[in-house]
């Protein structure tokens, strides 16, 4: 079974937009897990640009699956092994950037984020590294010792037509490549309900992280109509 977990970052960044205690990111999560969502991601980015820390400590405290994306510094090392998360999936953070960008540089960084890694799941958490669908990056987190990948769709998500079926293909080779080397494969960014038939199609998937386009969606429908449309597509998913 195909998994959704669901990032509420976005409706962090509505109530941070006026600064007040509305919408709040934990009602929300604790509805998109009663309509099936199976976890719940948040990024508690270095600028608290919309998750803030009590937001991760409410989380914590409540909903079954908490996937705490952070940047692989000390920081966030030392939240993350004190709050416990159910899993961490390390990513490349940039200051200016709207969304994350790109990969997590492995390859060039093997030392610090094998070291990253080793800390979180001594804290017991798992661990997944977000990357590019790039041989280079794959092979080099097969040595970090993480569980899980989760593969960058943004390329793909970016794409149309031949651009976009040339991003699918990257997509399911990368995918067939962690599966042989022992990792566990998810996936995220960008994933909307149209490009989704696309994500169906790479193999192995154990999870979907998806957040701007079912908040967008919930926006017009309602989070629990938006969740569960979501979840309807993804049991196409053969497996
Ligand atoms: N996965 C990761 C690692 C991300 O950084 C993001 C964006 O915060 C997502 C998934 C969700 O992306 P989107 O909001 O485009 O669905």
């Amino acid at each position: 079974m195909l998994n959704l977990g669901v990032n509420v970052d976005h409706v962090a960044t509505v109530r941070e937009a006026r600064k007040v205690d509305y919408p709040s990111p934990l009602e929300a999560a604790l509805i998109c897990e009663e309509v099936g969502a199976w976890g719940i991601t948040a990024h508690l980015r270095e600028d608290r640009r919309h998750i803030q820390d009590h937001d991760m400590v409410e989380l914590k405290a409540k909903v079954k699956r908490l996937n705490m994306e952070m940047g692989a510094t000390e920081e966030m090392l030392g939240i993350a092994c004190n709050l416990k998360p159910h899993s961490s999936c390390l990513v490349p953070e940039k200051r200016q950037e709207l969304t994350t960008e790109g990969g997590l540089e492995v390859a060039a960084n093997l030392d610090w984020i094998t070291e990253s890694t080793k800390r979180l799941q001594d804290a017991g958490i798992v661990v997944s590294l977000f990357i590019d669908p790039d041989e280079a990056q794959i092979k080099a987190a097969a040595k970090t010792g993480c569980e899980y990948i989760e593969m960058h769709t943004g390329a793909f998500a970016n794409q149309t037509g031949a651009a976009q079926e040339a991003e699918l293909q990257r997509l399911i080779k990368a995918a067939e490549l962690a599966n042989s080397l022992g990792i566990k494969v998810n996936a995220g960014h960008g994933i909307d309900y149209k490009n989704i038939a696309g994500i169906l199609e790479i193999p192995h998937l154990h999870e979907l992280n998806i957040g701007h386009s079912i908040i967008g969606r919930a926006v017009i429908v309602g989070i629990k109509q938006a969740i569960s449309e979501m979840i309807d597509l993804m049991r196409e998913y053969p497996c």
